[in-house]
Protein backbone atom coordinates (compact mmCIF):
# COMPACT_ATOMS: atom_id res chain seq x y z
CA UNK A 1 0.00 0.00 0.00
CA UNK A 2 0.95 3.68 -0.85
CA UNK A 3 2.54 5.31 2.40
CA UNK A 4 0.22 8.84 2.69
CA UNK A 5 3.22 11.62 3.00
CA UNK A 6 2.43 13.98 5.34
CA UNK A 7 1.99 17.97 4.08
CA UNK A 8 3.05 21.44 5.45
CA UNK A 9 3.08 24.69 3.85
CA UNK A 10 6.39 26.21 5.04
CA UNK A 11 5.97 30.42 5.22
CA UNK A 12 7.26 33.58 6.81
CA UNK A 13 5.32 36.30 8.41
CA UNK A 14 7.26 38.78 6.36
CA UNK A 15 7.10 39.44 2.47
CA UNK A 16 10.22 36.94 1.27
CA UNK A 17 11.05 34.08 2.66
CA UNK A 18 13.59 31.82 0.84
CA UNK A 19 14.03 32.75 -2.81
CA UNK A 20 15.62 35.73 -3.20
CA UNK A 21 14.11 38.38 -6.15
CA UNK A 22 11.29 36.70 -6.81
CA UNK A 23 8.96 38.74 -5.16
CA UNK A 24 9.13 40.85 -7.99
CA UNK A 25 7.12 38.24 -9.98
CA UNK A 26 3.84 40.02 -10.90
CA UNK A 27 2.24 36.69 -9.27
CA UNK A 28 3.77 36.91 -6.11
CA UNK A 29 2.29 37.31 -2.96
CA UNK A 30 5.00 39.21 -1.16
CA UNK A 31 2.83 42.38 -0.52
CA UNK A 32 -0.11 40.11 0.97
CA UNK A 33 1.72 39.56 4.29
CA UNK A 34 -0.15 41.96 6.26
CA UNK A 35 -3.81 40.80 5.17
CA UNK A 36 -4.87 38.76 7.84
CA UNK A 37 -7.69 37.70 5.15
CA UNK A 38 -4.90 36.95 2.57
CA UNK A 39 -3.81 34.16 5.72
CA UNK A 40 -7.02 33.25 6.49
CA UNK A 41 -8.00 32.71 2.85
CA UNK A 42 -4.39 30.66 3.07
CA UNK A 43 -5.43 28.42 5.86
CA UNK A 44 -9.02 27.49 4.08
CA UNK A 45 -6.95 26.46 0.33
CA UNK A 46 -5.03 24.26 2.68
CA UNK A 47 -7.35 22.39 4.97
CA UNK A 48 -9.47 22.07 1.57
CA UNK A 49 -5.87 20.49 0.11
CA UNK A 50 -5.62 18.23 2.88
CA UNK A 51 -2.10 19.40 3.87
CA UNK A 52 -1.25 18.74 8.14
CA UNK A 53 -0.51 22.03 8.34
CA UNK A 54 1.72 25.40 7.59
CA UNK A 55 4.86 25.91 9.02
CA UNK A 56 6.16 29.28 10.16
CA UNK A 57 9.95 29.66 9.54
CA UNK A 58 10.94 32.96 12.25
CA UNK A 59 14.15 34.35 12.81
CA UNK A 60 14.59 37.18 15.99
CA UNK A 61 17.72 38.07 14.32
CA UNK A 62 18.80 39.75 10.65
CA UNK A 63 20.88 39.07 8.24
CA UNK A 64 24.16 41.45 8.80
CA UNK A 65 27.02 39.00 7.62
CA UNK A 66 27.05 39.57 4.19
CA UNK A 67 29.59 42.95 3.72
CA UNK A 68 28.78 43.51 7.26
CA UNK A 69 25.78 45.03 7.24
CA UNK A 70 21.96 44.69 6.44
CA UNK A 71 21.82 46.57 3.48
CA UNK A 72 21.36 43.61 0.96
CA UNK A 73 18.94 41.96 3.13
CA UNK A 74 16.88 44.88 3.30
CA UNK A 75 16.89 45.69 -0.36
CA UNK A 76 15.60 42.39 -1.18
CA UNK A 77 13.16 41.96 1.98
CA UNK A 78 15.19 39.16 2.36
CA UNK A 79 13.72 37.64 5.95
CA UNK A 80 13.28 41.20 6.64
CA UNK A 81 10.78 42.85 7.43
CA UNK A 82 9.59 39.81 10.12
CA UNK A 83 6.42 39.91 11.59
CA UNK A 84 5.56 37.49 14.46
CA UNK A 85 4.14 34.25 13.00
CA UNK A 86 1.93 33.60 16.36
CA UNK A 87 -0.30 36.37 16.05
CA UNK A 88 -1.46 34.65 12.29
CA UNK A 89 -2.89 31.34 14.15
CA UNK A 90 -6.00 32.35 15.98
CA UNK A 91 -7.62 34.17 13.24
CA UNK A 92 -5.99 30.84 10.70
CA UNK A 93 -7.52 28.77 13.22
CA UNK A 94 -10.38 30.10 13.37
CA UNK A 95 -11.21 29.60 9.84
CA UNK A 96 -10.36 26.16 9.83
CA UNK A 97 -10.95 22.72 12.23
CA UNK A 98 -7.83 20.39 11.31
CA UNK A 99 -5.12 22.87 9.74
CA UNK A 100 -2.19 22.50 11.62
CA UNK A 101 0.04 25.17 13.00
CA UNK A 102 3.72 24.80 13.46
CA UNK A 103 5.58 27.75 14.65
CA UNK A 104 9.29 28.53 15.33
CA UNK A 105 10.64 29.88 18.39
CA UNK A 106 14.04 30.04 20.10
CA UNK A 107 15.19 28.84 22.76
CA UNK A 108 18.00 31.48 23.14
CA UNK A 109 16.41 34.41 23.83
CA UNK A 110 13.07 33.49 25.49
CA UNK A 111 12.20 31.82 29.17
CA UNK A 112 10.54 28.56 29.12
CA UNK A 113 7.87 30.06 31.52
CA UNK A 114 6.76 32.17 28.70
CA UNK A 115 7.37 30.30 26.16
CA UNK A 116 4.83 27.68 27.75
CA UNK A 117 2.82 29.28 28.67
CA UNK A 118 2.02 31.01 24.66
CA UNK A 119 2.12 27.34 23.39
CA UNK A 120 -0.35 26.28 25.82
CA UNK A 121 -2.71 29.52 24.66
CA UNK A 122 -2.13 28.58 21.13
CA UNK A 123 -2.90 24.67 21.45
CA UNK A 124 -6.40 26.13 23.63
CA UNK A 125 -7.25 28.73 20.76
CA UNK A 126 -6.26 26.07 17.89
CA UNK A 127 -8.27 23.15 19.71
CA UNK A 128 -5.00 21.44 20.09
CA UNK A 129 -3.64 22.02 16.44
CA UNK A 130 -0.33 23.73 17.29
CA UNK A 131 3.65 22.70 16.85
CA UNK A 132 6.80 24.48 18.40
CA UNK A 133 9.53 24.23 16.02
CA UNK A 134 12.63 23.99 18.29
CA UNK A 135 15.39 26.60 17.29
CA UNK A 136 18.35 27.47 18.76
CA UNK A 137 19.36 30.38 16.79
CA UNK A 138 22.06 31.32 14.82
CA UNK A 139 22.15 34.70 14.04
CA UNK A 140 24.64 37.04 16.03
CA UNK A 141 22.41 39.89 15.08
CA UNK A 142 20.07 38.47 17.76
CA UNK A 143 21.98 38.16 20.19
CA UNK A 144 23.45 41.88 20.00
CA UNK A 145 19.62 42.99 20.55
CA UNK A 146 18.00 40.44 22.87
CA UNK A 147 21.14 38.94 24.74
CA UNK A 148 24.16 39.67 26.36
CA UNK A 149 25.90 40.64 22.89
CA UNK A 150 27.45 37.57 21.62
CA UNK A 151 26.06 34.38 21.31
CA UNK A 152 26.44 31.39 22.91
CA UNK A 153 28.87 28.96 21.34
CA UNK A 154 26.94 26.47 19.09
CA UNK A 155 27.06 23.10 21.61
CA UNK A 156 26.24 25.60 24.63
CA UNK A 157 23.18 26.89 23.05
CA UNK A 158 21.87 23.18 22.54
CA UNK A 159 22.94 22.60 26.19
CA UNK A 160 20.13 25.49 26.75
CA UNK A 161 17.68 23.92 24.75
CA UNK A 162 17.79 20.03 26.31
CA UNK A 163 17.02 22.22 29.71
CA UNK A 164 14.49 24.63 28.27
CA UNK A 165 12.35 21.69 26.82
CA UNK A 166 12.90 19.59 30.13
CA UNK A 167 11.25 22.48 32.07
CA UNK A 168 8.26 23.18 29.61
CA UNK A 169 7.45 19.58 29.42
CA UNK A 170 7.46 19.55 33.10
CA UNK A 171 5.04 22.68 32.86
CA UNK A 172 2.51 21.38 30.10
CA UNK A 173 2.48 17.57 31.63
CA UNK A 174 3.50 17.98 35.15
CA UNK A 175 1.61 20.93 36.89
CA UNK A 176 -1.43 20.41 36.14
CA UNK A 177 -3.54 17.44 36.87
CA UNK A 178 -6.59 16.60 34.31
CA UNK A 179 -9.14 17.15 36.25
CA UNK A 180 -8.13 20.58 37.94
CA UNK A 181 -10.51 22.58 36.86
CA UNK A 182 -13.64 21.68 38.39
CA UNK A 183 -16.17 24.56 37.89
CA UNK A 184 -17.83 23.70 41.18
CA UNK A 185 -20.12 26.79 41.89
CA UNK A 186 -21.52 25.16 45.44
CA UNK A 187 -18.08 25.35 46.65
CA UNK A 188 -16.73 28.35 45.00
CA UNK A 189 -14.15 26.29 43.71
CA UNK A 190 -12.87 27.06 39.97
CA UNK A 191 -9.62 25.43 40.08
CA UNK A 192 -9.17 22.24 42.44
CA UNK A 193 -5.74 23.40 44.63
CA UNK A 194 -4.91 20.02 45.53
CA UNK A 195 -4.50 18.98 41.89
CA UNK A 196 -1.67 21.66 40.99
CA UNK A 197 1.20 21.08 41.70
CA UNK A 198 4.73 23.06 41.44
CA UNK A 199 7.54 21.65 38.86
CA UNK A 200 10.10 22.54 41.39
CA UNK A 201 12.67 22.68 38.72
CA UNK A 202 16.15 23.63 39.86
CA UNK A 203 19.06 23.53 36.61
CA UNK A 204 22.42 25.31 35.16
CA UNK A 205 20.59 27.95 33.51
CA UNK A 206 16.85 27.65 34.64
CA UNK A 207 15.10 27.79 38.43
CA UNK A 208 11.16 27.76 37.99
CA UNK A 209 10.34 26.73 41.53
CA UNK A 210 5.97 26.90 40.61
CA UNK A 211 2.89 26.01 39.22
CA UNK A 212 2.10 26.36 35.30
CA UNK A 213 -0.27 29.76 34.37
CA UNK A 214 -2.34 27.90 32.13
CA UNK A 215 -5.09 24.61 32.45
CA UNK A 216 -4.17 21.63 30.51
CA UNK A 217 -4.70 22.19 26.47
CA UNK A 218 -5.87 19.85 24.09
CA UNK A 219 -2.30 18.23 23.52
CA UNK A 220 -0.97 19.62 26.51
CA UNK A 221 2.31 19.67 25.12
CA UNK A 222 2.50 21.29 21.42
CA UNK A 223 3.72 18.78 18.80
CA UNK A 224 7.87 19.23 18.97
CA UNK A 225 9.63 19.61 15.72
CA UNK A 226 13.27 20.44 15.24
CA UNK A 227 15.19 21.22 12.55
CA UNK A 228 19.39 20.91 13.41
CA UNK A 229 21.63 18.76 11.81
CA UNK A 230 24.70 18.95 13.46
CA UNK A 231 25.31 16.08 16.06
CA UNK A 232 24.06 17.92 18.70
CA UNK A 233 20.57 18.95 16.65
CA UNK A 234 20.47 15.18 15.93
CA UNK A 235 20.59 14.13 19.56
CA UNK A 236 18.47 16.68 20.46
CA UNK A 237 15.80 15.29 18.10
CA UNK A 238 16.42 11.54 18.81
CA UNK A 239 15.34 12.61 22.46
CA UNK A 240 12.40 14.78 22.69
CA UNK A 241 11.42 15.84 18.68
CA UNK A 242 7.94 14.42 17.74
CA UNK A 243 8.71 15.92 14.01
CA UNK A 244 12.10 16.42 12.01
CA UNK A 245 12.73 18.96 8.95
CA UNK A 246 15.48 18.15 7.17
CA UNK A 247 16.77 20.18 4.40
CA UNK A 248 19.11 17.33 2.09
CA UNK A 249 20.15 18.06 -0.89
CA UNK A 250 20.21 14.69 -2.13
CA UNK A 251 18.56 11.38 -1.42
CA UNK A 252 21.88 9.17 -0.53
CA UNK A 253 22.39 12.54 1.57
CA UNK A 254 18.72 12.46 3.17
CA UNK A 255 18.29 8.88 3.99
CA UNK A 256 22.06 8.90 5.57
CA UNK A 257 20.11 11.40 8.14
CA UNK A 258 16.85 9.79 8.49
CA UNK A 259 18.55 6.22 9.12
CA UNK A 260 20.89 7.88 11.82
CA UNK A 261 17.95 9.78 13.36
CA UNK A 262 15.79 6.70 13.55
CA UNK A 263 19.22 4.52 14.67
CA UNK A 264 19.29 7.18 17.75
CA UNK A 265 16.00 7.26 18.65
CA UNK A 266 15.90 3.73 19.19
CA UNK A 267 19.55 4.22 21.70
CA UNK A 268 17.29 6.95 23.45
CA UNK A 269 14.22 4.17 23.78
CA UNK A 270 11.46 5.88 21.79
CA UNK A 271 9.83 4.03 18.52
CA UNK A 272 11.57 5.61 15.94
CA UNK A 273 8.65 5.82 14.09
CA UNK A 274 7.61 8.10 17.00
CA UNK A 275 9.18 11.11 14.39
CA UNK A 276 7.76 12.38 11.53
CA UNK A 277 10.49 13.40 9.31
CA UNK A 278 9.66 15.91 6.75
CA UNK A 279 12.17 17.27 4.05
CA UNK A 280 12.25 20.74 2.92
CA UNK A 281 11.02 20.85 -0.83
CA UNK A 282 10.37 23.73 -3.37
CA UNK A 283 7.27 22.40 -6.24
CA UNK A 284 6.80 24.37 -9.21
CA UNK A 285 3.86 23.31 -11.29
CA UNK A 286 1.28 23.58 -13.74
CA UNK A 287 -0.95 21.98 -15.66
CA UNK A 288 1.77 20.24 -17.77
CA UNK A 289 5.46 19.87 -17.92
CA UNK A 290 5.94 22.60 -20.48
CA UNK A 291 4.33 25.34 -18.36
CA UNK A 292 6.12 24.44 -15.31
CA UNK A 293 9.95 24.80 -16.78
CA UNK A 294 8.24 27.74 -18.25
CA UNK A 295 7.34 29.06 -14.97
CA UNK A 296 10.36 27.92 -13.37
CA UNK A 297 12.92 30.33 -16.39
CA UNK A 298 10.66 32.46 -15.50
CA UNK A 299 11.60 32.49 -11.74
CA UNK A 300 15.88 31.82 -12.83
CA UNK A 301 15.39 34.68 -14.84
CA UNK A 302 14.98 36.89 -11.16
CA UNK A 303 16.85 35.52 -8.53
CA UNK A 304 18.71 37.65 -7.22
CA UNK A 305 22.46 36.90 -6.60
CA UNK A 306 22.34 39.68 -3.46
CA UNK A 307 19.66 38.88 -1.93
CA UNK A 308 20.80 35.01 -2.30
CA UNK A 309 24.08 35.78 -0.48
CA UNK A 310 22.41 37.96 2.29
CA UNK A 311 20.71 34.72 3.41
CA UNK A 312 23.09 32.52 3.15
CA UNK A 313 25.88 34.22 4.46
CA UNK A 314 23.61 34.68 7.61
CA UNK A 315 22.73 31.11 7.93
CA UNK A 316 25.84 30.04 7.47
CA UNK A 317 27.72 32.59 9.56
CA UNK A 318 30.15 33.48 6.95
CA UNK A 319 30.58 36.46 4.90
CA UNK A 320 30.24 35.55 1.25
CA UNK A 321 31.54 38.75 0.00
CA UNK A 322 34.98 37.50 1.07
CA UNK A 323 34.65 34.76 -1.92
CA UNK A 324 35.40 35.15 -5.11
CA UNK A 325 31.91 34.79 -6.52
CA UNK A 326 33.19 31.96 -9.25
CA UNK A 327 36.24 30.34 -7.26
CA UNK A 328 34.70 27.24 -5.61
CA UNK A 329 34.14 27.44 -1.60
CA UNK A 330 36.49 25.53 0.83
CA UNK A 331 35.20 23.60 3.10
CA UNK A 332 34.92 25.62 6.54
CA UNK A 333 33.34 25.51 10.35
CA UNK A 334 31.70 28.66 11.60
CA UNK A 335 29.57 29.14 15.12
CA UNK A 336 26.43 29.81 13.49
CA UNK A 337 24.90 26.60 11.80
CA UNK A 338 27.24 24.09 10.58
CA UNK A 339 24.12 22.35 8.77
CA UNK A 340 23.96 25.49 6.28
CA UNK A 341 27.96 25.00 5.83
CA UNK A 342 27.50 21.39 5.97
CA UNK A 343 25.10 21.36 2.93
CA UNK A 344 27.28 22.43 0.16
CA UNK A 345 30.61 21.63 1.14
CA UNK A 346 30.04 17.93 1.44
CA UNK A 347 26.72 17.57 -0.84
CA UNK A 348 28.44 16.30 -3.47
CA UNK A 349 31.94 15.27 -3.27
CA UNK A 350 32.70 15.70 -7.13
CA UNK A 351 31.40 19.01 -7.63
CA UNK A 352 32.75 22.05 -6.36
CA UNK A 353 30.63 24.79 -5.31
CA UNK A 354 30.92 28.47 -6.03
CA UNK A 355 28.93 31.15 -4.52
CA UNK A 356 27.43 31.97 -7.72
CA UNK A 357 26.79 28.42 -7.58
CA UNK A 358 25.06 28.80 -4.65
CA UNK A 359 23.09 31.72 -5.37
CA UNK A 360 21.38 30.01 -8.26
CA UNK A 361 20.34 26.99 -6.13
CA UNK A 362 19.25 28.83 -3.07
CA UNK A 363 17.38 31.95 -5.09
CA UNK A 364 14.50 29.46 -5.67
CA UNK A 365 13.22 28.56 -2.67
CA UNK A 366 16.64 28.11 -0.39
CA UNK A 367 18.14 24.90 0.34
CA UNK A 368 15.67 22.90 -0.59
CA UNK A 369 15.51 20.70 -4.05
CA UNK A 370 13.23 21.91 -6.64
CA UNK A 371 10.91 19.63 -8.90
CA UNK A 372 9.96 21.50 -11.39
CA UNK A 373 6.91 19.92 -13.81
CA UNK A 374 3.10 18.86 -14.59
CA UNK A 375 0.72 16.69 -12.07
CA UNK A 376 2.30 13.55 -12.96
CA UNK A 377 6.01 14.51 -12.86
CA UNK A 378 5.30 15.68 -9.66
CA UNK A 379 3.50 13.53 -8.00
CA UNK A 380 6.44 10.59 -8.83
CA UNK A 381 8.85 12.60 -8.11
CA UNK A 382 7.55 13.15 -4.37
CA UNK A 383 6.67 9.39 -3.85
CA UNK A 384 10.05 8.49 -4.76
CA UNK A 385 11.55 10.57 -2.32
CA UNK A 386 9.65 8.41 0.17
CA UNK A 387 10.34 5.63 -1.31
CA UNK A 388 14.08 5.80 -1.66
CA UNK A 389 14.62 7.57 2.07
CA UNK A 390 12.35 6.43 4.51
CA UNK A 391 11.02 9.56 4.93
CA UNK A 392 7.37 10.75 5.80
CA UNK A 393 6.53 13.75 4.01
CA UNK A 394 7.60 17.40 3.30
CA UNK A 395 7.63 20.72 4.18
CA UNK A 396 7.08 22.38 0.79
CA UNK A 397 8.92 26.18 0.37
CA UNK A 398 7.82 28.26 -2.93
CA UNK A 399 9.17 30.67 -5.54
CA UNK A 400 6.07 33.10 -5.13
CA UNK A 401 4.08 33.36 -2.39
CA UNK A 402 1.18 32.11 -1.84
CA UNK A 403 1.12 31.19 -5.97
CA UNK A 404 3.07 28.03 -5.65
CA UNK A 405 1.16 26.19 -3.15
CA UNK A 406 -1.97 27.61 -4.69
CA UNK A 407 -1.04 25.64 -7.93
CA UNK A 408 0.30 22.26 -5.49
CA UNK A 409 -2.76 22.18 -4.48
CA UNK A 410 -4.81 22.69 -7.97
CA UNK A 411 -2.79 20.23 -10.13
CA UNK A 412 -0.61 18.11 -7.71
CA UNK A 413 -3.30 17.11 -4.62
CA UNK A 414 -5.45 15.55 -6.73
CA UNK A 415 -2.83 13.31 -8.56
CA UNK A 416 -1.64 11.63 -5.00
CA UNK A 417 -4.93 11.46 -3.39
CA UNK A 418 -6.32 9.63 -6.77
CA UNK A 419 -2.59 7.34 -6.31
CA UNK A 420 -3.27 7.30 -2.59
CA UNK A 421 -0.58 8.74 -1.46
CA UNK A 422 -2.70 11.54 0.38
CA UNK A 423 -5.32 11.55 3.00
CA UNK A 424 -8.36 12.36 0.95
CA UNK A 425 -9.88 14.12 4.56
CA UNK A 426 -9.04 14.18 8.73
CA UNK A 427 -9.04 11.46 10.44
CA UNK A 428 -8.13 13.19 13.82
CA UNK A 429 -8.37 17.09 15.24
CA UNK A 430 -5.56 17.42 16.39
CA UNK A 431 -1.90 18.35 14.57
CA UNK A 432 -0.97 15.24 16.67
CA UNK A 433 -3.38 13.11 15.28
CA UNK A 434 -2.92 14.50 11.60
CA UNK A 435 1.26 13.24 11.93
CA UNK A 436 0.20 9.91 13.67
CA UNK A 437 -3.19 9.11 13.52
CA UNK A 438 -7.05 9.47 15.42
CA UNK A 439 -6.52 8.89 18.96
CA UNK A 440 -2.52 10.03 19.29
CA UNK A 441 -3.61 13.55 20.82
CA UNK A 442 -1.04 13.42 23.75
CA UNK A 443 2.38 12.70 23.82
CA UNK A 444 3.28 8.83 22.82
CA UNK A 445 4.04 7.05 25.63
CA UNK A 446 7.92 6.67 25.18
CA UNK A 447 8.20 10.45 25.06
CA UNK A 448 10.36 11.79 27.58
CA UNK A 449 7.35 14.13 28.50
CA UNK A 450 4.84 10.95 28.99
CA UNK A 451 6.26 10.09 32.51
CA UNK A 452 6.79 13.42 34.22
CA UNK A 453 3.23 13.70 35.93
CA UNK A 454 4.73 10.17 37.39
CA UNK A 455 7.90 12.21 38.74
CA UNK A 456 6.21 15.73 39.98
CA UNK A 457 2.66 14.08 41.85
CA UNK A 458 1.85 10.55 40.72
C1 LIG B 1 15.54 23.15 7.60
C2 LIG B 1 15.93 24.12 8.67
C3 LIG B 1 15.05 25.14 9.03
C4 LIG B 1 15.37 26.04 10.03
N1 LIG B 1 14.52 27.05 10.35
C5 LIG B 1 14.89 27.97 11.28
C6 LIG B 1 14.08 29.08 11.60
O1 LIG B 1 12.98 29.26 11.06
N2 LIG B 1 14.54 29.96 12.52
C7 LIG B 1 15.72 29.82 13.16
O2 LIG B 1 16.07 30.65 14.00
N3 LIG B 1 16.51 28.76 12.88
C8 LIG B 1 16.13 27.87 11.95
N4 LIG B 1 16.95 26.82 11.67
C9 LIG B 1 18.18 26.72 12.45
C10 LIG B 1 18.25 25.49 13.35
O3 LIG B 1 17.15 25.13 14.03
C11 LIG B 1 19.47 25.50 14.24
O4 LIG B 1 19.34 26.43 15.26
C12 LIG B 1 20.68 25.81 13.38
O5 LIG B 1 20.57 25.05 12.21
C13 LIG B 1 21.96 25.46 14.10
O6 LIG B 1 21.98 24.13 14.45
P1 LIG B 1 22.68 22.96 13.63
O7 LIG B 1 24.12 23.30 13.54
O8 LIG B 1 22.38 21.75 14.48
O9 LIG B 1 22.01 22.88 12.29
C14 LIG B 1 16.61 25.92 10.67
C15 LIG B 1 17.49 24.90 10.30
C16 LIG B 1 17.17 24.00 9.33
C17 LIG B 1 18.15 22.93 8.99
Amino acid sequence: MTKQMKLFAFDFNGPAHLSAGLWRHADDGASDYKSLSAWVDYARLLEGACFDGIFFADNVGYHDVYKGSVDAALRDGAQIPANDPAYLIPAMAAATTHLGFGVTSTTAYDHPYSLARKFATLDHLTQGRIGWNVVTSYADSAARNLGSGKQNAHDDRYGIAEEFIEVALKLWEGSWEENAVVRDKATCTYVDPTRVHPINHEGTHFKVPGIFLCEPSPQRTPVIFQAGGSSRGVALAAATAEAVFMNATSKVGLKNQVDKLRAQAVEAGRDPSHIAVVQMMTVITAATDEEAQQRYEEYAALVDYEGAMARYSGWAGLDMATFDPDVPLRHVKTNAGQTMVDLFSKMDPSKEWTPRDIAAYIGIGGTAPVIVGGPQKVADELIGWMQDTGIDGFNLGHGLKFRDIEDFAEFVVPELQRRGAMRVGYEGSTLRENLFGAGQARLAADHPGASIAKKIYR
